[in-house]
């Protein structure tokens, strides 16, 4: 037979399934299955992706929250840019904030404390990723994502912007301390 006579049966729904079809469907939907029942428990079980809530903001209302903090808390500057670290207390809420081409201030937290950690973007969409424990997250204007966190490991994290953000996205490296 050749492709181009017509089938031999016209109401080709009434053939039968193929043997070898429906094993390759079983396959396909015991995969789909377990990447499904994955997700669930990726959230609970997984050391990659966070939990976050997100919350609705402006960077006029964002703005003055992380600047209050870096106020009442900045225990010095570092580089020529005078880069405020930011020292708040053990269980307080922190803020950072992503702009072109900085995230600001410098955290310095506290290990083994728990921490609510604040990001908004103050224009574009940036990708927070903290090095070298790789986590990452979405940074959206507009949006204000507010994660728990307890640094179980003292050192010196970067952050790294891992969505283009135009000309300086090389340049936008933060850093957060974790203190013993
Ligand atoms: Cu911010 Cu790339």
């Amino acid at each position: 037979m050749t492709s181009y006579l017509p089938p031999a049966q016209r109401v080709w729904w009434n053939v039968p399934v193929g043997r070898q079809e429906i094993v390759w469907i079983a396959i396909a939907l015991t995969w789909c299955l377990i990447m499904f029942f994955m997700m669930p428990y990726w959230h609970v079980y997984g050391k990659q992706n966070l939990s976050n809530v997100a919350y609705k903001t402006t960077p006029a209302q964002y703005g003055p929250k992380v600047q209050a903090m870096i106020d009442q808390y900045t225990v010095r500057t570092e580089t020529d840019q005078q880069i405020p670290v930011v020292a708040p207390p053990a269980g307080s809420d922190v803020y950072m904030l992503a702009r072109l081409w900085q995230w600001w201030p410098i955290l310095e937290l506290e290990k083994d404390k728990t921490y609510r950690l604040h990001i908004s973007s103050m224009d574009w969409n940036h990708g927070f990723s903290l090095q070298p424990v790789n986590i990452n997250f979405q940074v959206v204007p507009g949006y204000e994502m507010v994660l728990n966190i307890t640094p179980d490991k003292a050192g010196v994290y970067g952050v790294v912007c891992n969505e283009y953000c135009g000309i300086g996205h090389h340049t936008m490296l933060g850093r957060i301390y974790v203190k013993e």
